[in-house]
């Protein structure tokens, strides 16, 4: 039965179905996304109809199903762009290793791909083929470009495929998908009422009027944070180093240079914050003395004394309280072991390491490759967009707050807590 409360109600989802096995699948989650109150229409590549049957999905979509540019027998013209623009989410599934390998270099030798190339919405794929061609670097290598651009990965599940060989490949159950595409609408003020800070992007630490030490943050992984908490309902404080990003929606920023500028900022703001999410890549070490003049060069070497900064996760874990605190540790070795201690160091609730060893995680990209972890255990990711991550955090900061508001309840009706 639709209901008005589903986040799929009155959406408008075009759902391309491409030629794999898993096609039969695309029929239930037409049914599922119809039931919760999405508009669906289909587009199907022509190798799909020998998998399904367009009768099958336009009497379930209750649309005619696109499968040309323009229809055969009048001629009329099935228009891509327009089909783009009516959709409010283009999900793809199945998604064979043939189609995102065309969606990720730009091909548009049919329907779907026009329509993806078009599209302005949230896109969405469901990969389904066999475990060697999802394992294959040139796979992953297309998933990741698509990541990087924005497309929404729905992983693939581990099992028997059709090859009769057993692995990941499997399509995501229409359940899940169907869950996923909700989630994509699913805009619930969750952390309405309460105050967040994010710190983000690098630090400056002057060496005279000319020349400053930095280093290579972009801020996109503090910016995609505090824009989803922003659209939870936070009120969101972003204390940002050097960036060229634009502010998102809803959030207030406050512009800081300095390791010590960063500190003052972030420890006075903390007071009226209910959390903090750092994410900043401040200087650990800043010159002792900054030259009022531009240092003139000379025969020698020169050398420059730097002294230690603040840290200002630190203070703010001194002082945290029950409010929650999230770090972030980017690391080149020892990946582990060196964001457990600092989870325990600075008294993270949970910390989110970043290894530049791992493809597609790191620096300017739009992906990461991440792993949570606090005193329970550890959470590896799959690679995601940085949009996605972001989201991930935002749901264990949601728990650790609900955790704390039912134990603080608990305390106040003389119950134990859990
Ligand atoms: N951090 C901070 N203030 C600092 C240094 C770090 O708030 N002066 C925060 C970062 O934003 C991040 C976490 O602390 O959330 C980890 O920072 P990192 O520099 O990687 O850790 P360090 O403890 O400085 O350890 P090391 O330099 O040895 O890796």
């Amino acid at each position: 039965m639709a209901s008005a409360n589903s986040p799929l109600a009155g959406r408008h989802v075009l759902l391309g179905i491409t030629g794999s096995i898993a096609a039969y699948k695309a029929a239930m989650l037409c049914r599922l996304l119809k039931t919760a109150g999405a508009d669906v229409q289909v587009v199907m590549t022509p190798l799909a109809k020998q998998f399904i049957t367009p009768l099958t999905m336009a009497t379930l979509s209750k649309h005619p199903i696109l499968v040309e540019f323009f229809d055969p027998e009048n001629g009329a013209w099935n228009s891509h762009v327009s089909l783009g623009e009516w959709a409010d989410c283009m999900l793809i599934a199945p998604a064979t290793a043939n189609t995102l390998a065309k969606m990720a270099t730009g091909v548009a030798d049919n329907l779907l791909l026009t329509t993806y190339l078009s599209a302005r919405c949230p896109v969405a794929v469901a990969p389904a083929m066999d475990l060697d061609m999802y394992a294959h670097a040139a796979t992953q290598q297309n998933l990741r470009t698509l990541a990087s651009r924005g497309v929404r990965i729905i992983e693939p599940g581990e099992g028997e495929l059709a090859s009769g060989l057993s692995g990941k490949g499997r399509m995501a159950e229409p359940e899940t998908i169907a869950a996923f595409v909700g989630g994509l609408f699913d805009k619930r003020q969750t952390l309405a009422g309460k105050r967040m800070i994010v710190t983000a992007g690098a630090t400056i630490e002057a060496i005279d009027p000319v020349r400053f030490i930095s280093n290579h943050s972009s801020g996109k992984m503090g910016y995609a944070i505090a824009g989803e908490l922003a659209a939870r309902g936070a009120a969101v404080t972003l204390i940002s180093g050097r960036t060229a990003l634009p502010t998102p929606e809803g959030v207030e920023r406050v512009d800081v240079l300095s390791a010590a500028e960063m500190y003052e900022t972030t420890v006075a703001a903390f007071d009226r914050a209910d959390g903090a999410v750092m994410c900043a890549a401040v200087a650990d070490y800043t010159p002792s003395e900054v030259s009022e003049t531009k240092l003139k060069k000379g025969d020698g070497e020169l050398t420059i004394t730097l002294r230690r900064t603040r840290d200002i996760a630190a203070e703010l874990g001194a002082r945290k309280g029950n409010r929650v605190l999230v770090g972030f540790a980017l690391e080149t070795h020892d990946e582990e072991a060196n964001a457990e201690s600092k989870l325990e160091r600075k008294h993270f609730d949970f910390i989110v390491l970043n290894s530049l060893r791992d493809a597609g995680a790191g620096f300017r990209g739009d992906t990461n490759k991440v792993t949570f972890i606090d005193r329970a255990g550890h959470e590896e990711l799959p690679l995601l967009s940085k949009r996605e991550v972001a989201a991930r955090i935002a749901d264990r900061i949601e728990k650790i707050m609900n955790r704390s508001a039912t134990a603080a309840q608990a305390a106040a009706s003389g119950e134990p807590g859990q």
